[in-house]
């Protein structure tokens, strides 16, 4: 089988070697250039392109090289995003709220995107292939590299218990026998921002004395892990951990996490200052295996 082109993103850069321009023109409009755009005819073509942080930006760009690579007559075109904004937003609480998820699933597919590659994705709950809207998804899971690395570097080959934060994450969490919090979120509050508060969290399992790493798919406002992070400590545990596959850490969250816990780490899907856990082993062998995953 013939290798797929590969088409990469300046702003994955630290994994691939960049072949596409990505830039602005002064009224900040995207500006996208493909030089190997002509060899693309015909071929099957993966684009690994990131899609946080700026993450309308980055979308529009993607657009514009689906497109173009769907004028030149590309064969199959696979996208290779690590995180996909947006991906929390697949429900409609709100009168009138838009369900963006969809939204940008089927613009990703309808501008030509046969396939979107992602990790530990929030709406899909477990690992593999799925269909989102009208779009083919593959989700690759980082939960047990990271579970890994904490065994390793933060437990010194003691045991410890990986827990989630909450059910959405137990997938990540079942190898190591699949235990979860329960979380609730509150109501949307008032103000520009949308965000529902975390309310309860519970958990019928036994931690105290023990090692702990709560693994979840993401530390976004870092809500989540801090309940999760009092609940342990208040249930007694030795020495506790935490990781996600995305580290967005916003408002500063990683000053309070880092009051709670011995360690925090995430991978580099979004790359941050923790990112201890790398997915370019991963993304370098699936194109190896020539595109068995594709
Ligand atoms: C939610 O259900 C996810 O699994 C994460 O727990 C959540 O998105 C993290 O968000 P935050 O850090 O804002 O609590």
């Amino acid at each position: 089988m013939p290798q797929a082109i590969h088409l990469v993103s300046p702003n994955f850069a630290d994994i691939f070697e960049p072949n596409v321009e990505i830039g602005k023109f002064p009224d900040g409009d995207s500006h996208v250039r493909i030089p190997l755009i002509n060899e693309c005819k015909g071929q099957e073509v993966i684009v690994f392109h990131r899609l946080y942080p700026k993450q309308n930006t980055s979308l529009v760009s993607l657009l514009l090289i689906l497109d173009s690579l769907r004028d030149i007559g590309a064969q199959k075109i696979t996208v290779v995003a690590p995180y996909l904004p947006y991906s929390r937003q697949d429900k409609k609480k709100l009168n009138g709220e838009v369900a963006s998820a969809f939204v940008v699933c089927n613009l990703l597919a309808r501008a030509g995107c046969d396939k979107l590659v992602v990790f530990d994705c929030h709406f899909l709950k477990k690992e593999g292939p799925a269909k989102f809207g009208e779009l083919q998804i593959e989700n690759i899971s980082m939960g047990r590299e990271l579970a890994a690395y904490a065994m390793k570097e933060s437990f010194g080959g003691e045991a410890c218990e990986v827990i989630s934060p909450d059910m959405g994450a137990n997938y990540l969490v079942t190898d190591h026998g699949g235990k979860s919090y329960s979380k609730v979120r509150k109501e949307y509050e008032g103000g520009k921002i949308h965000y529902r508060d975390v309310g309860e969290m519970s958990g019928d399992f036994d931690v105290s004395g023990k090692n702990v790493l709560i693994l979840d798919d993401m530390i976004s406002t870092g809500g989540t892990m801090i309940r999760a992070l009092e609940k342990l400590t208040e249930a007694g545990a030795k020495k506790i951990c935490c990781a996600a596959t995305h580290g967005l850490f916003l408002y500063n969250c990683i000053d309070k996490i880092r009051k709670l816990t011995d360690c925090v780490y995430s991978t580099d899907t979004i790359q941050n200052p923790h990112s201890a856990v790398s997915i370019a082993e991963k993304l370098v062998a699936i194109t190896e295996q020539n595109l068995k995953l594709f």
